[in-house]
């Protein structure tokens, strides 16, 4: 174990070195990603699920692509700001084309990728694709290496895409410091404005000094920080622990154009209760995270569909001052409280129980949560109900279910001291 610790130590002397080297770029100076980025991705999900043959409706395919843009603009979603629908690993030919082009797999995409994009900007969305940098992408299909970079962004813009996310398996620390802002650059030549996700922290480690948050938000409009999300409640809270217990670190790198991404939204699949999913979608708004869900929109159920479709949550997620929030608290009892500040003194408040025994009554006051004194209205998230008054000092009891969250969006009525701390 310590041989890794060490040998990434040295990479990272070398890095630092190295990067006065790579001209500084700056890709998230175009504009796009100004609140955290909306929409569908197919990997949590559809895997790499290539069998069209057994498995037509849910393999990777340009039909897959159609029919969840269909849904994305048909059902709703697209009015509420879910506008990506992004093609994950798996889409491509295992062998480049003869000019050293990466083309899709014909039997699965035989209208090519720029139909697709015509398709789904036909339908007023966005099209999002996968590239990996390194020699192979995770699952094995062609890698970007560093000399293919040019050509690959300038395919991409060719074909109309919107969006890229840049993995980075199968290549080493010093290509990777190289290639990522090679990328960031070699997009923003094409002149096609496109959102640059970067899996680049997650490869060196998540954390400074290996990774140099500054930079990352110079060059990629969103990073993946940590781990893959699986469909579990288990991989939900492992990954929020790492984003709460690192928050020192990670919430000030995020705001409008650069963005911290816990990775999908698992909620309409099958690992997550109903209160589990309140609770993804709760903390991945107070998370200022990326809204990228990955389930089968076509068979949703009504229960995970108003969750996603909460407009209170969206708004929260999509605040335009765009600061993540953080955890306040972590009670001896197991209930835990979050914040996040919002546009015009409001602010978001989220109370989590890690109980397995049955509804907490938790009592507080907002005095006590570090609000500034004065008359509040709340509005409570998920149960949609009318804003309530509510004094800094008074007392108040929320009943938080196991694995559950009480959400509330909260607004100064008139304060003496103006907008709640930040802690
Ligand atoms: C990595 C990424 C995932 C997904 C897979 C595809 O594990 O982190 O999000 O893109 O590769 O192979």
């Amino acid at each position: 174990m310590a041989r890794p610790a060490l040998l990434q130590r040295r990479v990272s002397l070398l890095s630092l070195s190295l990067l006065c080297l790579v001209p500084l770029v700056q890709s998230n100076g175009n504009g796009l990603a100004q609140t955290p980025p909306m929409g569908w991705m197919a990997w949590e999900r559809f895997r790499c699920d290539t069998d069209c043959k057994d498995d037509l409706e849910n393999c990777i395919s340009e039909k897959l692509f159609m029919d969840m843009a269909d849904r994305l603009s048909e059902d709703g979603w697209r009015e509420l700001g879910y506008e990506y629908v992004i093609i994950d690993d798996c889409w491509m030919s295992r062998i480049r084309d003869k000019n050293g082009t990466l083309q899709p797999d014909p039997d699965r995409f035989p209208s090519g990728i720029k139909r697709l994009a015509d398709y789904v900007h036909n339908r007023g969305l966005k099209l999002g694709i996968y590239a990996d940098m390194g020699r192979w992408t995770c699952m094995g299909f062609p890698g970007t290496t560093l000399d293919k970079i040019e050509l690959d962004a300038q395919t991409f813009a060719s074909w109309g895409v919107d969006y890229l996310k840049f993995d980075g398996c199968n290549s080493n620390a010093l290509e990777q410091l190289l290639g990522y802002p090679l990328m960031s650059k070699a997009l923003n030549a094409t002149g096609r404005p496109m959102v640059y996700s970067c899996s680049w922290p997650v490869y060196i480690g998540s954390l400074p000094p290996e990774v140099n948050y500054t930079l990352l938000g110079d060059i990629c409009h969103l990073w993946r920080n940590y781990y893959d999300i699986q469909d579990s409640w288990d991989s939900v809270q492992f990954i929020m622990d790492w984003f709460f217990n690192n928050q020192d670190y990670i919430q000030p790198a995020a705001g409008p154009g650069k963005w911290n991404d816990p990775d999908m939204l698992i909620i309409g699949n099958f690992g997550l209760s109903l209160e589990q999913s309140r609770t993804q979608m709760a903390l991945w708004s107070i998370m200022a995270s990326p809204l990228i869900m990955s389930n089968d929109l076509r068979s949703l159920d009504n229960a995970a569909r108003a969750i996603l479709q909460n407009k209170a949550a969206i708004s929260i997620n999509q605040d335009p001052l765009g600061i993540q929030g953080r955890r306040l608290f972590k009670e001896k009892t197991k209930i835990e409280v979050y914040w996040r500040p919002l546009v015009d003194a409001a602010s978001a408040l989220v109370f989590l129980s890690r109980r397995s025994d049955m509804p907490y009554h938790y009592h507080t006051s907002l005095e006590k949560l570090g609000f500034g004194k004065g008359n509040y209205e709340v509005y409570d998230v998920f149960e949609g109900s009318k804003p309530k008054p509510l004094n800094s000092t008074e007392q108040f009891t929320v009943s938080i279910n196991p694995s559950g969250v009480v959400m509330w969006y909260l607004k100064p009525v008139k304060t003496e001291s103006g907008a709640p701390f930040m802690a």
